[in-house]
């Protein structure tokens, strides 16, 4: 099964993508997290990316179509993968669609997570991210047992870089004008699937499976 999970930054998309790959044996593709790394080793890629990344914008696409085009074709996504912040424009959706199609491949169901704008900033200006192992949590909402530490290994917790109101409020007007699209573009092509996106981690993971069966 290969799926893409959209909504707006902050909507949960990498909170469910880390359930949801558990639940269907699948991995997680996030492009987000592929170019995070690429600034943290501070690859030519990486610090091509950074200036887009801080300043909330959207990264070159030639730069993330090749990212997504090399490890759709690793062997561990044979039996499907769940995109998790890609496609994020239609030029991105449109190459997307060419690809699998080179590839015999298809996307099943595009799983939007819907939530408010004002409980999008406080979810992103309160989200810290595990340097080592990469979980989640957020300051109110899932709060580690012990401040400032990964209650899965023990990590250190960290904000992201792109996480302050000024960049989100950027990042929210680029999910506005250049991701919404995709909406329609994937409504017309019958595999759109809204998810209410407000309620508890647990609730919305079983809207989640509730769609996908
Ligand atoms: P990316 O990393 O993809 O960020 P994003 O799409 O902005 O999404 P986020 O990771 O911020 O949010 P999320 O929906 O995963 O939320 P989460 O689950 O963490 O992209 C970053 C940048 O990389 C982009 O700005 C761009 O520059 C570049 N980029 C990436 N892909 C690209 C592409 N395809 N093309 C071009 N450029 C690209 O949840 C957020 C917080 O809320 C957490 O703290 C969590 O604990 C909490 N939370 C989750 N669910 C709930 C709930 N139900 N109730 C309460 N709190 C909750």
């Amino acid at each position: 099964m290969n799926i893409i999970l959209l909504g707006p930054p902050g909507a949960g998309k990498g909170t469910q993508a880390k359930r949801l790959i558990e639940r269907y044996g699948i991995p997680q593709i996030s492009t987000g997290d592929m170019l995070r790394a690429a600034v943290a080793e501070k690859t030519p890629l990486g610090l091509e990316a950074k200036k887009y990344m801080d300043a909330g914008q959207l990264v070159p696409d030639s730069v993330v179509i090749g990212l997504v085009k090399e490890r759709i074709q690793k062997d561990d996504c044979k039996k499907g993968y769940m995109l998790d912040g890609f496609p994020r424009n239609v030029s991105q959706a449109e190459t997307l669609d060419r690809m699998l199609n080179e590839l015999g491949q298809k996307i099943d169901h595009v799983v939007c997570i819907e939530v408010p704008e004002d409980e999008l900033i406080q979810r992103l200006t309160g989200r810290r991210t595990c340097r080592q192992c990469g979980a989640g949590f957020h300051v109110m909402f899932d709060p580690p047992k012990q401040e400032g530490l990964c209650d899965k290994c023990g990590g250190e917790l960290y904000q992201r870089d792109d996480d302050n109101v000024q960049t989100v409020t950027s990042r929210l007007k680029v999910y506005k004008d250049q991701t919404e699209p995709l909406i329609a573009y994937y409504e017309k092509q019958g595999k759109l699937r809204r998810i209410d996106g407000l309620g508890s981690i647990d609730e919305i993971f079983n809207r989640i499976v509730a769609v996908l069966g």
